[in-house]
C-alpha cells in the first residue's frame, strides 16, 4: 500500500461562524481563527477543515455559496484567508476548505442571470430547469433534505422576476439550486475553482454532498413515504449511476496535479463499492465513516430515528473497519461535526437516564474520554470537531421558534404533520438539532464564553462557566488534556505504526457493552500489539486477557484493577494497553 502524508493526519474541523469572533460583531471570523492557531498547534492537530467562509447569504450557513472565489465580508477578506493559509503552513498545519459544488446559492451570479434572462442565459443549463407540468403537478415527488418538494418556481420571490412556468431543482433549500453536473461547462467551472484555491496554498478539500451530483434519469416518481405524499430523495439517488465519471475527471484535472488531500462527505453508498471511492485509485483520499450517524435513520425523519446503543455503535465501527480494510482504504473517523449533536449526548444515553436515574448518566468526563479513546485508535484519520476536545454538550432548546437551524425546522414540521405533539416533536429537535454543534466555542468563563464581546449570533450554551477551554488547559485530568494524550500517542514513533497502519482486530466482540479491539503493527522486528478496551456501560465488567499487559499507555481512570488474566473495568473505563 502506498503511504501518504495524510495517513498520519489528525484533523480539526472549524465552523467559522462559531469559532472565534475578532471584531465583536457576534460572528466568528478568519482573524479569530488566526488568533487561535497557537491553541490548535498546542493541541497537536496538523490538519484543519474549515467549513465554508465564501460569500453567501448564509441561508444554510455558508453551504449556499454565492461566489466561489472569495470570502464573505462577515468572515473577513481574501487577504485574511491568505494569511490564514500562511499562518497554518508556518505551524505545519495543512488547511482544507469545503468544496460545496453540488449546489450553489440562488444569489450566485449564474442563477441570477438565469432568473433575468431565462433560456437565453449562458447559465441556463447550469441548473436543472423544467416546465411546470401541464396538469399543474410537480415533475417528481422527491422530498428535499430540509423538507418540502425539491422543485420551486424559477422566480425571485423578492422582485417577482423570473418565469413562473418553470421549476428548478434543489435537493436542499430553495435557496440552494442544484448545479447540473451533466453539463461539461459546470464541471469545468468547478475544476477551475478547485485549482485556483489549491494554487493559493491549501492542501485539499472536504467535499460536500457529493452523492447528490448525479441524478437518475429519466426523472420519475418514487413511492410516497410520508403524509406529505413525497418520497425521500435517497430513493432516486439509489438508482443514479455513473458518478464515477465526473469524479475521475475532477481528480485528474484538479486533485492529482496538486497531490491534494480530499475527504468526501459520502452517504448512502454500498460498502462493497468503497474501493471505487477511496481505494488505491479511488476518487478521494478518504471519506467519513457515517455508519453511527445514519444508524436507525430509516426514512430520514428524526422522529423515527432510533437511539444508538453501545452494541449498535460497536457493530457500526467494526463493520466500517472491515469494509475499509478489505478495500485498502483509509476512512476518516469522527464523533461530531457541524451537522450532528454533541457526542456525549448522542452516544452516552442521555434521555434514558433522566429523572431518578439521572446520576447514572454516562455524560461524565470519563464517558467523554472513553468515546475519544475508542474512535481515535481506529484505522483512519481522526477528525475532532471544535469544542469536542473540551467535552461540549448539546445546548438548551426550549421552543421551535428559538431554533436557528433550517434542518430542525423542516424536521419539526414533518413530526407535527406525522401526528406528534409539540413536546414530542421538540424532544427529537433537542436530541438531533444542528444548533447543538453550532453554539459558539466556549473559550473561558467570561461573558459570551470569551467567543465575542458582542451578542453571539447563536446563544452560548448555558453550561459555559463549567465547560470551557481555559478551565481545562492547566488541568492534567481534563478532557482537553486527554485529547492531547491521545494525539501524542498517535504521534509517538513507538506506536504510530500500530495505530496508523496496524491491523484492526475486534477483541471479544460478543461480550456485551465491551467495545474492544487490537491494532497490530506489521513490522517483522519490534511488532507491537495495542489493545483498546472500553467498558461502554454504567456498571463494572470484567474483561479476560489473553496475553499479559506490558504497559498501560492511556487510562481514563487513575487505577486499573487487574485480577488473574483479567481486568475489572470501571463504568466507562477506557484503556489503551501495550500487550
Ligand atoms: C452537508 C453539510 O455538512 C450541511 O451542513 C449542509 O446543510 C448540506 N451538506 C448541504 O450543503
Ligand atoms: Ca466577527
Amino acid at each position: 500500500m502506498q503511504t501518504h502524508w495524510w495517513h498520519s493526519a489528525i484533523a480539526y474541523q472549524i465552523y467559522p461562524k462559531s469559532f472565534m469572533d475578532s471584531n465583536n460583531d457576534g460572528i466568528g471570523d478568519i482573524r479569530g481563527i488566526i488568533s487561535k492557531l497557537d491553541y490548535l498547534q498546542d493541541l497537536g492537530i496538523n490538519v484543519i477543515w474549515l467549513s465554508p467562509a465564501y460569500p453567501s447569504p448564509l441561508a444554510d450557513e455558508g453551504y449556499d455559496v454565492s461566489d466561489y472565489y472569495g470570502v464573505d465580508p462577515r468572515f473577513g477578506t481574501l487577504a485574511d484567508m491568505d494569511e490564514l493559509i500562511h499562518e497554518c503552513n508556518k505551524r505545519g498545519i495543512k488547511l482544507l476548505l469545503d468544496l460545496v459544488a453540488s449546489h450553489c446559492s440562488d444569489e450566485h451570479a449564474w442563477f441570477k442571470d438565469v432568473i433575468k434572462n431565462g433560456k437565453t442565459s449562458p447559465y441556463y443549463d447550469y441548473f436543472y430547469i423544467v416546465d411546470v407540468p401541464a396538469d399543474g403537478t410537480l415533475p417528481t415527488n422527491w422530498r428535499s433534505y430540509f423538507g418540502g418538494s425539491v422543485w420551486s418556481p424559477l422566480v425571485d420571490e423578492n422582485t417577482g422576476e423570473g418565469d413562473k412556468n418553470k421549476l428548478y431543482l434543489h435537493s436542499f433549500l430553495k435557496k440552494q439550486p442544484d448545479l447540473n453536473w451533466e453539463n461539461p461547462a459546470v464541471r469545468a467551472e468547478i475544476a477551475k475553482n478547485i485549482n485556483w484555491w489549491l494554487n493559493r496554498g491549501i492542501a485539499g478539500f472536504r467535499i460536500d454532498a457529493i452523492i447528490n451530483i448525479k441524478k437518475a434519469f429519466p426523472f420519475k416518481d418514487y413511492p410516497a413515504d410520508a403524509p406529505d405524499g413525497l418520497s425521500n430523495i435517497s430513493n432516486m439517488l439509489e438508482e443514479a449511476h455513473g458518478i464515477g465519471e465526473f469524479l475521475t475527471e475532477l481528480r485528474q484535472k484538479s486533485f492529482d496535479p496538486h497531490n491534494a488531500f480530499t475527504v468526501g462527505e459520502v452517504f448512502d453508498i454500498d460498502t462493497n463499492h468503497i474501493s471505487e471511492w477511496i481505494g488505491e485509485n479511488g476518487y478521494f483520499s478518504s471519506m467519513f465513516d457515517f455508519s453511527a450517524t445514519i444508524y436507525g435513520a430509516k426514512d430520514g425523519f428524526w422522529h423515527n430515528k432510533e437511539k444508538l446503543t453501545a452494541e449498535a455503535y460497536k457493530s457500526c465501527i467494526f463493520g466500517a473497519m472491515e469494509s475499509a480494510s478489505k478495500a485498502g482504504a483509509f476512512l476518516s473517523n469522527k464523533l461530531e461535526n457541524h451537522d450532528e449533536p454533541r457526542c456525549p449526548n448522542y452516544y452516552l444515553w442521555e434521555g434514558e437516564n433522566e429523572g431518578e436515574n439521572a446520576d447514572k448518566s454516562g455524560i461524565t468526563d470519563e464517558g467523554k474520554k472513553m468515546l475519544a479513546g475508542i474512535y481515535f485508535c481506529l484505522r483512519g484519520i481522526p477528525f475532532i470537531y471544535q469544542g469536542q476536545e473540551i467535552g461540549m454538550e448539546n445546548t438548551e432548546i426550549i421552543a421551535i421558534g428559538d431554533v436557528h437551524d433550517c434542518s430542525s425546522q423542516g424536521q419539526y414540521y414533518s413530526a407535527i404533520e406525522a401526528g406528534l405533539t409539540n413536546e414530542e416533536a421538540m424532544y427529537h429537535i433537542r436530541r438531533l438539532s444542528r444548533d447543538n454543534a453550532r453554539t459558539p466555542m466556549q473559550w473561558d468563563s467570561s461573558a459570551y464564553a470569551g467567543f465575542s464581546k458582542g451578542i453571539p449570533w447563536l446563544p452560548i450554551n448555558p453550561n459555559y462557566k463549567k465547560i470551557n477551554a481555559a478551565a481545562q488547559l492547566n488541568d492534567k485530568n481534563s478532557i482537553h488534556a486527554f485529547y492531547k494524550q491521545l494525539i501524542a500517542l498517535r504521534k509517538n514513533p513507538n506506536y504510530a505504526q500500530a495505530l496508523i497502519y496496524g491491523d484492526f482486530t475486534p477483541y471479544l466482540p460478543n461480550q456485551k457493552n465491551l467495545l474492544a479491539y487490537t491494532r497490530t503493527s506489521k513490522e517483522r522486528i519490534g511488532k507491537k500489539t495495542l489493545l483498546i478496551a472500553a467498558n461502554f456501560q454504567n456498571e463494572p465488567q470484567t474483561m479476560p486477557l489473553t496475553s499479559p499487559i506490558k504497559k498501560i499507555l492511556i487510562n481514563n481512570y487513575e487505577d486499573i484493577k487487574t485480577a488473574e488474566n483479567a481486568i475489572s473495568l470501571n463504568p466507562y473505563q477506557l484503556l489503551i494497553l501495550k500487550l
